[in-house]
């Protein structure tokens, strides 16, 4: 006997033509997603369950208030919830009350992983057809395929370009008596022995080598001595080294999307938080730098836990936000990958609305950065887009480019914090290395400026025209340098 296949899409196309007339009730009747058994189906099984293509990002409405459970049998997924799956996501501070973060197993082996607390999201593998269903259910905001990311790290030859020794470095923070009549409130200072991407952004010119190697800490950064002190940076990355001895203590990560994985088993997400507010590689010395690892061992991710990391940092900041030692939040993402992700740009605009600033690296395949996500969504929001250059002022030849892109930092040979031991530094390139000097400069700004605090526009357009114009070679883009103001 042949049975009859109804079309979803179709069924729920015929429902709501016929019933067009406004509903009471305010919401249709439900529809089982998964109709039929997987085992029977004539439909392709997703090759790899890991394989973040076959997965799928789902936001619920906001008016969804019932047990995930409930919700997912009435998907028709029968559901058991599991403990400590290793590719959960697990927030270390306290604000799982409301079950945020549950992992819960399918009959066919995979998992859904539920996540966010300013909304609620989940992330599953499904059929095509299945999402399809279940993107037309009224509970449903936003459903989107998960996809693949990496970071604005150049891979090629990159890597360690040249390990640097661990050797004594002159630290002392002299005051520069010179300097400060023309500073704003605060004391400049100067650190002898800075990596050179510290002295660029705190110069009026490109930095002149003088027989210095560009990898030596042998440069000079003049700044505020109380720089960035009690600021909130949330690096989105693979975790940050708390342990190093540069972090002073202010390290703490926050967040995994790697079950109880909360280390930094690549080195990306130390050495970008060490260009933030490490005390000797760090722009901004005194920030509080909040890791949520969202990158595994081989520096990889996808855009469901991209999302549930950035969605953690809003969370924090909204919390943060009612304490009395809070001044103000960055989020610092040297991150890319997949197209125009609706629930990427969904979180940037509460950020934007909830006064949280956001900096993002334009990725590094020497193209339009217009079409690089999330940063190519500059135009739509107010975050920082930030381009790389080398110590000549040029574009960084990996660097994308053009009008999405709206200021420039050192991304080449950059020093930073190592995350294999708790001393050593490393020497990283990208646009990666870039975004986190931005991040540096607005914490510096924040507490200089307490009415930009909660307003990124506004602090968009200021570091924008405290930074240096300048012919930034090769760029089709905007024509200015990251500067902190402290112009030499
Ligand atoms: C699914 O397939 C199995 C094996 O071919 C069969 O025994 C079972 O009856 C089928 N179930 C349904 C619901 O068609
Ligand atoms: C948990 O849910 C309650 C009731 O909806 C809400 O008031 C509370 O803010 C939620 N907590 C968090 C951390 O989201
Ligand atoms: C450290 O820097 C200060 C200030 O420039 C300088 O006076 C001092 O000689 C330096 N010390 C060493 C060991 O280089
Ligand atoms: C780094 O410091 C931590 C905490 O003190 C310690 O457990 C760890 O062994 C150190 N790592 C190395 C490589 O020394």
């Amino acid at each position: 006997m042949k049975s009859i296949i109804i079309s979803i899409p179709l069924l729920l196309a015929f429902l709501s033509s016929t019933l067009a007339a406004p509903l009471t009730n305010s919401r249709l009747p439900r529809v089982k997603v998964r109709a039929r058994s997987l085992a029977n189906s004539s439909l392709p099984v997703p090759e790899d369950p890991n394989d973040p293509s076959a997965k799928y990002v789902v936001i619920l409405a906001d008016d969804e208030k019932r047990k995930w459970a409930d919700i997912f049998d009435e998907m028709g997924f029968a559901t058991n919830e599991v403990k400590d799956h290793p590719q959960g996501f697990s927030a270390a501070e306290a604000h799982t009350e409301n079950h945020s973060f549950q992992t819960f197993g399918l009959e066919d082996g995979s998992h859904i992983q539920t996540f966010g607390t300013t909304m609620r999201a989940f992330t599953m593998q499904m059929f095509q057809s299945e999402a399809e269903s279940m993107r037309d259910l009224p509970n449903i905001a936003i459903l989107e395929k998960d996809f693949p990311v990496a970071t604005g790290l150049v891979e090629e030859s990159s890597y360690e370009i040249n390990e640097v020794p661990d050797e004594p470095v002159n630290m002392t923070m002299v005051p520069a008596s010179e300097l400060s009549k023309r500073q704003q409130q605060g004391q400049v200072v100067q650190q002898n022995g800075a990596p050179w991407n510290l002295e660029r952004i705190s110069e009026t010119n490109a930095v002149a080598l003088r027989g210095r190697g560009v990898t030596q800490l042998a440069f000079n950064y003049a700044a505020d001595a109380n720089g960035g002190t009690g600021v909130d940076v949330y690096m989105v990355d693979s975790g940050i080294n708390v342990n190093h001895v540069e972090f002073g203590g202010r390290a703490k990560m926050i967040f995994t999307a790697f079950g109880q994985n909360f280390r930094d088993d690549h080195f990306h997400g130390t050495h970008t938080a060490g260009t933030v507010g490490s005390r000797r590689y760090g722009v901004a010395k005194n920030v509080n730098l909040l890791g949520i690892k969202v990158l595994d061992s081989r520096n990889q991710g996808s855009g469901a836990g991209i999302l549930a990391g950035m969605e953690a940092a809003l969370a924090s900041h909204l919390r943060r936000s009612k304490e009395q030692n809070f001044v103000g939040s960055v989020m610092s993402m040297s991150i890319g990958g997949g197209g125009p992700s609706q629930a990427q740009l969904n979180v940037l605009q509460r950020m934007a609305q909830a006064g949280m600033h956001v900096s993002i690296s334009a990725m590094n395949d020497n193209r339009d950065a217009c079409s690089a996500f999330p940063g190519g969504f500059s135009r739509q929001v107010p975050i920082f887009n930030v381009g790389a250059t080398d110590p000549s002022d040029g574009k960084a030849s990996f660097s994308n480019f053009g009008p999405c892109v709206n200021i420039h930092a050192p991304g080449t040979n950059i020093v930073s914090t190592n995350a294999n031991d708790n001393q050593s530094s490393r020497v990283l390139q990208g646009t990666s290395m870039a975004c986190p000097a931005v991040s540096g400069v607005i914490a510096l700004e924040m507490v200089k400026n307490p009415n930009l605090r909660r307003d990124p526009r506004a602090m968009l357009q200021h570091i924008q025209s405290m930074a240096i114009r300048t012919n930034i070679r090769g760029a089709n883009s905007a024509q200015i340098m990251l500067n902190n103001g402290v112009r030499r």
